[in-house]
């Protein structure tokens, strides 16, 4: 029989192709069906397991192992691998394919034949000897194996072969190498490949980091952080991180590295730029072909370099094409009249490309035939300036009669200077034919007053011809260089008036006639007297003038700040009005809050979001985050576990919400609205905000860490754990956070058991602010008849159907998360379709009281659950209440199960729905498997259904706990049907 067995494991096998999916995360440490030679594996006893080797196609050998002693009792027959390296391993995965045969296809061996075998490892440092006894204690069991898929006789005749893959964790391996051994206590097995392999992130290349081969931590929520080296030819801009998770998945990268100059990213590396480009600056940019008049002739280029006679100046960046100076101005030209002289000329031809050009005039002053001529530095004056003129054209003042003037124009730009080479310069010269006048005589001060100077002076010497008049130039000698006066008198004499008293002036006069100026007299020094001078008497007008003048502008200057202070009063009266609107249209439902206390503003009227996130988070600098472990995955991206260093305090555990890289901006928007919004709360039941990362990537929101998570999931991993007391001061806290949502104006509009977390303290805090208008990223959000989308379960009935959110719909939330939490993370309405809880709740069916739920809260419960949004409870009622059932624990406990008279109703007459069989019962609540349980255990009607307790539905094979619980609540609701209809009379 066994003989017979084995023939058909082998022969009857179909080809197999056990292909290595070639995995970039396994590293395989052996793999049978690679192995070309002997396996060599050894066997206790010899004939228990048979090692029988067939080649394929390709001449390539198929190592399978068999044992079918089915027909003997008290089979122990060990196949051991020979010994396998761990490498850098910690912990291996140990992949078995194999088949399996069904016992009842094998005729007479009822007691014998068995379905499943054992793994078993041992670990070394080294191999055993050939000589080494083999001892089974010394193996370790990793798991019993059994088929998912045996195969029958019917599918040997078929050639249908089931062959099953099984995969087994082992760790942490800690000794350099190990065995695995298989023992067969009597099945049929054929085991046809076995692949030992552990897990790694392999190398990769991110953001032109380059990261190493990582294995994974053994404990597979911890992450390994691994730091990248920016490729060849980049540099790091914020270090360059990813995590190794325990899958071998690189998870969460952060920081970067950039293209140097010279080098631009193509396909994850850094490529030289071509010739003929350039890059100037690190970072993500291309290169750039090289700007007119330059060029680059090696790869790798930071700047391109000017053609022959181009330049750069100083100043000019990389970017900007060379340019050269510009050439010579064209058609100089001259105008004289009796005192100024203009000097004119045309732009150069050749600018030289920039757009910097000024003139420079140079002016030489040539004696009579034969004089060498030199500078004419202070002589003369030009209007505006000699140097540095923008315009075409300049005013030569001062020039003496009979003298030969050359003016030299130059045309300058940036690069003027660059290459040494002669200055293309455009000459004038300029004969002033007629002398001008001597020097007029000594200057002196006939009378003074607080005001004026009467001054007179001697004609020049030789006039050479009529003067027409002279000018008078004079200044505070105090003040000298930064201001003077003139004034002209035809006379040689003058009085000078509007001085201030007691000052010292400074005078001279030059005489001018048809052929210009003199120069200019000695300068002389006279000051003005002092408000007792006598000759002060005759300003007495002047100062009442003066007086009345310093009066009427210090009036002025009163009334204009008078109007500036009084306009900018109503502007910013006006402005606060404005703000005072704004804020109030940010308030959502009309809230108006009470005088003094914080509102919430709504971050969607910000015009500019990144403004509503730094007026309500903190920047927070990534080097003080350490990420460690990813501990779930949201919309946008990871959420991580991590902590937050803070300088001068104790580094704290927090939450960090990552930004997934290639989000739009709408994206990053809807994921930092969450933090603008949290900002904004600060109390201890709402989650707090540490802050946020904008400026480096990922973009990240960092909260406070809460140790137990989610608070569904964490009362349904401690289903039945806490005291009543313990799960009340659980809802009292949220609704103590839920009533400084509602005081402050915000309606949160997913309040749910899952969006709430829970501290180590058992401290519940309202968590997933976000989405709270757009509730994209709830799975329990659905579409509704009017295109929002909403977790039908826990929104009230006006929300549902008409989009009326508001703190009382959230009371109506905050009675569903009560019902979760007294029936620790129960699905409120179980699998009822979100059509079936509308249409249910419509006709006024509300959900029963959880197993072992107080009286009190059940009530409460009903409460938040009226149709009237107003005849609901607010937050601050529901705190009272709770804080009161605390402070009385006797209150809770009377539990609903053990009502027997009709609790009272959220409505005055509740519309509980009526069934008519226990069929539609049992169907209504989806457990219509259990029909035939309470038909054979005599329930026949829903009457005496109503009367069962827990332990009838376990003693008629109700084994599943959430059944119970189901089967359990909806007998209560049952009981309440009864109630009902025997107070109306009506009768079932
Ligand atoms: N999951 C999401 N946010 C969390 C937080 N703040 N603490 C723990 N787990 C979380």
């Amino acid at each position: 029989m066994s003989f017979r067995l084995i023939f058909c494991l082998i022969f009857l096998l179909p080809r197999v192709i056990l292909s290595d999916p070639s995995q970039p995360n396994q590293v395989v440490l052996l793999d049978t069906t690679a192995v070309l030679g002997e396996l060599g594996w050894k066997t206790y006893p010899v004939n228990g397991w048979d090692a029988i080797t067939e080649m394929d196609e390709q001449n390539r050998p198929i190592h399978t192992f068999q044992v079918c002693h089915v027909m003997e009792p008290n089979q122990n027959n060990w196949l051991r691998s020979n010994w396998i390296p761990r490498q850098a391993a910690q912990k291996i995965y140990v992949e078995l394919r194999f088949t399996l045969r069904d016992c009842n296809s094998i005729p007479w061996v009822s007691g014998t034949c068995k379905e499943t075998f054992n793994l078993l490892y041992q670990e070394t440092d080294e191999p055993r000897g050939p000589a080494a006894r083999f001892h089974p204690a010394d193996y370790a069991k990793i798991d019993t194996i059994a088929a998912d898929e045996s195969f029958t006789q019917t599918d040997l005749g078929d050639r249908v072969l089931r062959l099953n893959t099984e995969v087994r964790e082992v760790g942490p391996i800690e000794r350099k190498g190990f065995y695995l051994a298989f023992q067969d206590v009597g099945a049929c097995i054929a085991l046809v490949s076995v692949r030992v392999y552990y897990k790694k992130c392999p190398s990769t290349l991110r953001n032109l980091a380059a990261f190493p081969d990582t294995v994974p931590r053994v404990d597979s929520s911890s992450l390994v952080e691994v730091r990248g080296a920016c490729v060849e030819n980049a540099e790091e801009r914020d270090t360059p991180k990813l995590y190794c998770g325990a899958d071998g998945d690189w998870l969460v990268p952060l920081g970067r590295c950039v293209c140097s100059v010279g080098h631009e990213e193509s396909d994850g590396l850094c490529l030289a730029c071509r010739p003929g480009f350039y890059k100037a600056f690190a970072g993500n940019i291309k290169c750039s072909k090289c700007p007119p008049h330059s060029f680059s002739h090696s790869e790798g280029s930071a700047f391109c370099h000017c053609e022959k006679d181009f330049y750069r100046a100083p100043k000019d960046p990389a970017t900007m094409a060379c340019t050269r100076p510009p050439s010579a101005p064209r058609n100089p030209m001259f105008t004289i009249n009796e005192t100024a002289l203009f000097l004119e000329w045309m732009p150069p031809s050749d600018t030289g490309g920039r757009k910097d050009l000024t003139y420079n005039v140079l002016c030489q002053r040539c004696g009579g035939a034969g004089q060498a001529c030199e500078p004419c530095d202070g002589d003369v004056r030009f209007v505006p300036r000699p140097l540095g003129l923008t315009g075409t054209s300049v005013a030569v003042q001062d020039f003496v009669a009979n003298a030969n003037y050359t003016f030299q124009i130059e045309a300058v730009n940036g690069v003027s200077g660059m290459g040494r080479k002669a200055r293309p310069l455009a000459n004038v010269t300029v004969s002033t034919e007629q002398a001008g006048p001597s020097l007029v005589g000594v200057v002196r001060k006939d009378w003074a007053s607080q005001n004026s100077i009467a001054l007179s002076w001697q004609e020049a010497e030789q006039p050479h011809g009529a003067i027409l008049d002279y000018e008078i130039k004079y200044y505070e000698k105090e003040q000298e260089q930064l201001s003077y006066s003139s004034t002209r008198t035809k006379s040689p004499s003058v009085i000078v008036s509007g001085l201030k008293p007691s000052t010292v002036y400074v005078f001279h006069v030059r005489a001018r006639t048809l052929a210009g100026y003199s120069g200019y007299s000695p300068k002389s020094e006279f000051a003005t007297g002092d408000e007792n001078s006598e000759e002060a008497s005759d300003q007495g007008p002047v100062l009442v003038i003066v007086t009345a003048a310093v009066g009427g502008f210090s009036l002025l200057v009163i009334l204009t700040l008078f109007l500036l202070i009084t306009g900018r009063c109503q502007w910013y009266i006006k402005a606060k009005m404005k703000s005072e609107e704004k804020r109030r249209t940010h308030y959502q439902n009309g809230h108006v809050p009470f005088p003094g206390m914080k509102t919430y503003v709504d971050p969607d009227t910000y015009e500019d979001p990144t403004l509503a996130v730094h007026e309500f988070a903190k920047e927070i600098d990534p080097s003080r985050i350490r990420i460690e472990r990813v501990i779930g995955a949201g919309e946008f991206g990871e959420v991580c576990s991590g902590r937050l260093r803070t300088p001068g305090k104790k580094e704290i555990p927090v939450a960090i919400k990552t930004l997934k890289g290639g989000y739009t901006e709408r994206q990053r928007r809807d994921f930092l609205r969450e933090a603008s919004i949290m900002g904004q709360f600060d109390n201890p039941n709402i989650i707090r905000l540490e802050g946020v990362v904008t400026k480096s990537r990922p973009v990240m929101i960092v909260v406070e860490y809460m140790e137990n998570g989610s608070l569904d999931s964490f009362l349904r991993k401690h289903d039945g754990h806490f005291t009543v007391i313990q799960l009340v001061g659980m809802l009292r806290g949220i609704a103590s956070g839920m009533m400084y949502l509602s005081d402050i104006g915000y309606v949160h509009r997913d309040l749910a058991a899952r969006n709430i977390l829970v501290d180590d303290n058992l401290v519940c805090k309202v968590s997933d602010f976000g989405l709270s208008r757009v509730l994209e990223d709830d799975p329990e959000a659905a579409y509704t008849t009017t295109g929002g989308k909403i977790p039908i379960r826990w929104t009230a009935p006006e929300a549902i159907a008409y989009r009326k959110f508001s703190s009382a719909s959230d009371v109506w939330s905050y009675g569903i998360v009560m019902w979760e939490v007294m029936s620790y993370g129960e699905r409120p309405y179980w699998e009822m379709s979100n059509q079936d809880v509308i249409l249910s709740i419509e006709e006024g069916y509300r959900l029963p009281a959880p197993m072992g739920c107080p009286v009190a809260l059940h009530q409460l419960m009903l409460h938040c659950w009226q149709k009237e949004r107003n005849r609901r409870p607010r937050f601050n009622d529901i705190v009272d209440f709770l804080d009161k059932l605390i402070r009385n624990p006797g209150c809770l406990l009377t539990l609903v199960d053990d009502v027997q008279s009709f609790p009272e109703s959220p409505e005055d007459t509740p519309e509980y729905p009526l069934f008519i069989s226990i069929g539609d019962w049992l169907d209504s609540i989806k457990m219509s498997q259990y029909k035939n349980n309470f038909l054979a255990a005599g329930y026949t009607t829903l009457d005496s259904v109503s009367t069962m307790s827990i332990d009838d539905v376990r003693r008629i094979g109700v084994s599943l706990i959430g059944h119970q619980r189901r089967i359990v609540s909806s007998i209560q609701t049952l009981r309440l049907q009864f109630l009902h209809v025997q107070q109306s009379g009506f009768h079932v």
